[in-house]
């Protein structure tokens, strides 16, 4: 059994009336890289703060790195890192003095050793000298995560980090966090890029102040869609279609232009007898494929289920 890193039980939050994070339970590994979806003014950016211990909860518990929020929050501050949606620096001070300072306020024991591992890490060792208010918004972003690095959390809270972010800098920020998932860092991602959530997340939250969904991308497109394989043929033939229906585990089968797009329930066990049964009956089989639904389309099925085209 993997260590939890991150566990809540009924966490909430209320900002007066309004319920910004209504009993949130989660239990999140160490290693994992959990992605924290919902619409604006979902709860997500809240919950991270919460679980940085940078405000306190209104109700429910949680532990982070083995710590208890409201009663060890010093220790939950220095175990984790935080990217915010706006992170302030020092404009006038150049890039490695804003990480010095930082790096100070953490107690880093090495300052200028990890100033300068972040700082070539990410590509701004040659920038170094320069004031971080004639920064690009991707270098600015940069820096941040740097910072958010710099005492070396065992769990890192990014929020959007590639919003706003060229599709350059979104990569090399992408990959940068695969990189420090590979150094086994807990990561929490909020963020409103499906596909970014899709490429990095093990697991993903589907969040409207309250839970609406929790799984690998891969099991909520198979649980809300089923999965759905595409028969590319030469033509396809009402017998051909017969020949599928014919099989009971077939939940669905329909004719699209020249394929035969089928449901079912284990596709690695029941393709290759539907590919005999229709080679059997005369088919010309060309290409066999997963239809494969995108986390948007879980997303707003999700959050929207009244509103989808299909
Ligand atoms: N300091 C605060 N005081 C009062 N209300 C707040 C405060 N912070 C957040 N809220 C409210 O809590 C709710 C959740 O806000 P939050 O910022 O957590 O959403 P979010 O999911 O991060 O949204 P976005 O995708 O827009 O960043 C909103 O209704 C917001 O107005
Ligand atoms: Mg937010």
């Amino acid at each position: 059994m993997t260590d939890t890193m991150i566990y809540t039980n009924n966490l909430t939050k209320s900002f007066g009336e309004n319920l910004a994070v209504d009993r949130l339970s989660l239990s999140i590994p160490a290693g994992e890289v959990f992605g924290l979806l919902g619409p604006n003014g979902a709860g997500k950016t809240t919950t991270i703060r919460m679980l940085a211990a940078l405000i306190a909860p209104t109700g429910g518990e949680a532990r982070v790195a083995g710590f208890q929020i409201g009663q060890q929050d010093r220790e939950v501050r220095k175990a984790v890192g935080i990217l915010t949606e706006n992170p302030g620096m020092y404009n006038q001070l150049s890039a490695e003095r804003n990480l010095s300072f930082f790096a100070k306020l953490y107690e880093v024991a090495d300052i200028p050793g990890q100033v300068e591992r972040y700082l070539r890490m990410l590509g701004l060792w040659d920038r170094r000298h320069e004031a971080v208010g004639t920064f690009s918004k991707g270098m600015r972003q940069k820096l941040a995560i740097a910072r958010a690095l710099l005492h070396e959390p065992r769990v890192l809270y990014l929020d959007e980090p590639t919003s706003g972010l060229d599709p350059e800098a979104s990569r090399i920020v992408r990959d940068f966090i695969a990189e420090l998932r590979h150094e086994g860092r807990t990561i929490i991602i909020c963020t409103h890029n499906l596909n970014e959530a899709d490429r990095l997340c093990d697991r993903v939250a589907v969040f409207r102040s309250e839970l609406l969904a929790l799984d690998t991308p891969t099991n909520l497109r198979r649980q809300i869609f089923g999965r759905r394989v595409v028969f590319h043929l030469a033509e396809v033939t009402p017998a051909l279609l017969d020949a599928v229906r014919a099989y009971g585990f077939v939940q669905q089968a329909e004719v699209l232009e020249d394929k035969l797009v089928v449901t079912l329930d284990d596709p690695e066990a029941q393709n290759p007898l539907l590919v005999t049964a229709l080679v059997g009956a005369g088919a010309q089989v060309r290409f066999v494929g997963e239809l494969r639904r995108s986390l948007e389309d879980v997303y707003l099925h999700l959050v929207n289920p009244q509103k989808e085209a299909n």
